[in-house]
């Protein structure tokens, strides 16, 4: 299962990137503001400053919402490292453009997915990778993690190759669901991935383990 971190910031992109787990990066036009990147040049200059802390995939995504706008933003941003993803609204024009960048060889990340039939879609598509995004889903009280399971299988049926790529991950047990579902990717916070390190016995055992060598060793 690849770990993609979810954010613009690079303080916490390079903290996972330092844990030695991290395989890629996810932004969106609201992880940017949150950050406070804004105008064309800046956006291109921090995706470039986040390829040179991550070596794998990092999602760009676009602001047009219409055929020709998103297929010259998303030439534009493959154009700024081999690294970038051109990430895509699950929108009409969306899944036209998706197909004509998975024509030339160019990867996409279908974004925006809430239902099977629109990842089943972007698969036909061909999309690079598909994004189902479980915690806004659990929000409005539907089950978040059932639909990667319904995509799973619908991808297994018929040999999709579209990596499932759970987004809107929120807390650690997202993350080990959708491990046991067989989610490709998951995309989270620093804080999911930080929290799969925790567990109340593992602090308390190393403290006694390190209480009884210091008592041997002064
Ligand atoms: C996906 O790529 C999105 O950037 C993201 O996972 C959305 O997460 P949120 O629902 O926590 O905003």
């Amino acid at each position: 299962m690849k770990f993609f971190i979810d954010t613009a910031s690079l303080k916490d992109i390079q903290e996972a990137q330092d844990l030695g787990v991290l395989d890629g990066v996810t932004t969106n036009p609201s992880l940017m503001a949150k950050e406070g990147i804004g105008g064309d040049e800046n956006v291109k200059k921090h995706y470039q400053a986040i390829c040179e802390i991550v070596d794998g995939d990092v999602s760009a995504e676009v602001i047009s919402t219409d055929f020709e706008g998103i297929v010259r933003e998303g030439e534009e941003l493959v154009k700024l490292d081999d690294q970038i993803v051109v990430k895509v609204p699950m929108i009409k024009d969306g899944i036209k453009a998706i197909k004509y960048f998975s024509e030339r060889g160019i990867r996409t990340n279908c974004t925006l997915v809430f239902s099977a039939g629109q990842a089943l879609l972007a698969a036909k598509a061909g999309a690079t990778y598909v994004s189902p995004f479980i915690g806004r889903l659990d929000d409005i009280s539907t089950d978040g993690l059932q639909l990667i399971q319904d995509i799973r299988l619908i991808y297994d049926n018929y040999g999709f190759t579209t990596e499932i790529l759970a987004a809107s991950v929120r807390h650690p047990m997202h993350i080990l669901e959708c491990a046991k579902i067989g989610a490709d990717v998951m995309t989270g916070p620093l804080s999911a991935i930080l929290a799969l390190l925790k567990h109340p016995l593992t602090d308390n055992g190393l403290a006694k383990f390190l209480a009884d060598h210091a008592k041997v060793n002064g």
